[in-house]
């Protein structure tokens, strides 16, 4: 029972009380919230409620669709559309941004943008393994329509962040620039209580989570990093480290929000044509926030994700996340190859320091 407990409409009342543009705020978290429900209801069922599986299409990634994704962005579109907070919004699922236009009638502005992962870690519906929702809020421009540019704003300026985790419970993480909470849902009550209060993530960590199929493509900084810590006591960090990787960077994020760890997508050279794997706009940018109001840090090994000046909606880029003294250290590495000053590292699966370097 949590009569007396805090819930999420009244935490965000009290923590948004600067005038009229952060009521308006706490109200879109609200609205996400209610999203956020909908599609617990709906990846909770499971098979039973024929969602599962693929559809035919792919999306402007070129990944193929479950039907579960469209769902998801369905929802969230309905929800940002019809809540007359949001002037716009893009989304992973499709190429283009959206522009809302006020409805007749509408009392207050239209003041946010949304930017959104409907369901990031797709892949893992089908075998019913953890699965999330990621989103930002930015500022919309004042007076004039949306243009597809005004999306592109660094992740600094995000007015509010997080994710849901739609896990053995759902929980909504979330930031709006003054620490990182956790609400669980209660499922018979449909509200989300606060249950996980100014979130701090270790500084210290002996846990890392990397796709290391992928290490025949890494860069010499990153090897460096996941053989020293494969070398445990025996290795220069004199301890043992331990290994996971779920394959959903909600799921994978908040393992290290809860316990610490560091999560590194990095910067490889399986496709050329591709920075990065993950989404700067909408997966790395609200994640880097809520890490960073944890007290964790998030960089792409050379610079602080929440200053990349985005490019484009769509674009992807490096993200090395977590404890802070670990991803110090890779930063470090990384500076350290990239100045010839890390001779003392010799790997002997990297005999050649020019792979990544002209
Ligand atoms: O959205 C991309 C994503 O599904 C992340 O959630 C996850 O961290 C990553 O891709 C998994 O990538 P891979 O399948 O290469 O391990
Ligand atoms: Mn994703």
């Amino acid at each position: 029972m949590h009569l007396g407990r805090t819930t999420l409409s009244k935490f965000l009342i009290q923590q948004l009380r600067g005038g009229d543009d952060e009521r308006d705020l706490a109200a879109l978290l609200v609205d996400i919230a209610a999203a956020v429900k909908a599609i617990s209801s709906m990846t909770s069922k499971g098979a039973l409620a024929g969602v599962l599986g693929s559809r035919e299409a792919t999306n402007v990634q070129g990944e193929t669709q479950k039907k579960l994704d469209v769902l998801s962005d369905q929802a969230f579109i309905n929800t940002f559309q019809l809540g007359g907070l949001t002037a716009g919004l893009a989304s992973e699922e499709n190429d283009q941004p959206m522009v809302f236009e006020p409805s007749p009638g509408e009392v207050n502005g239209r003041r946010y943008l949304a930017v959104f992962d409907p369901l990031d870690g797709s892949s893992n519906i089908d075998v019913n393994v953890s699965v999330g929702s990621i989103f930002s809020i930015i500022r919309a421009p004042k007076g004039r329509r949306v243009k597809p540019e005004d999306f592109l704003q660094s992740g600094a300026r995000q007015l509010a962040a997080g994710y849901a985790i739609y896990g053995p419970s759902t929980m909504l993480v979330l930031s709006v620039g003054q620490g990182t909470h956790g609400f669980t849902l209660d499922r018979e009550v449909g509200n989300f209580i606060l249950t996980h209060r100014d979130i701090q993530i270790p500084t210290q960590t002996s846990e890392f989570a990397i796709n290391t199929s992928n290490a025949r493509f890494w860069e010499p900084p990153v090897l460096r990093y996941v053989e020293e810590c494969q070398a445990g006591r025996t290795g220069p960090r004199e301890r043992d480290f331990n290994m996971r990787w779920i394959a959903s960077m909600v799921a994978d994020v908040h393992r290290i929000l809860m316990r610490g760890g560091v999560f590194m997508y990095p910067r490889d050279t399986k496709d050329p044509s591709k920075p990065g794997r993950l989404r700067l706009m909408y997966e790395a940018n609200p994640m880097a926030m809520v890490v960073e109001q944890a007290g964790g840090l998030a960089i792409t090994g050379r610079e602080r994700s929440l200053d990349i000046a985005p490019e484009a909606i769509h674009q992807r880029v490096p993200v090395i996340l977590g404890s802070k003294e670990e991803v110090d250290r890779i930063a470090r590495y990384h500076q350290a190859f990239d100045t010839g000053t890390d001779e003392q590292y010799r790997s002997p699966l990297f005999k050649d320091r020019s792979l990544f370097q002209e």
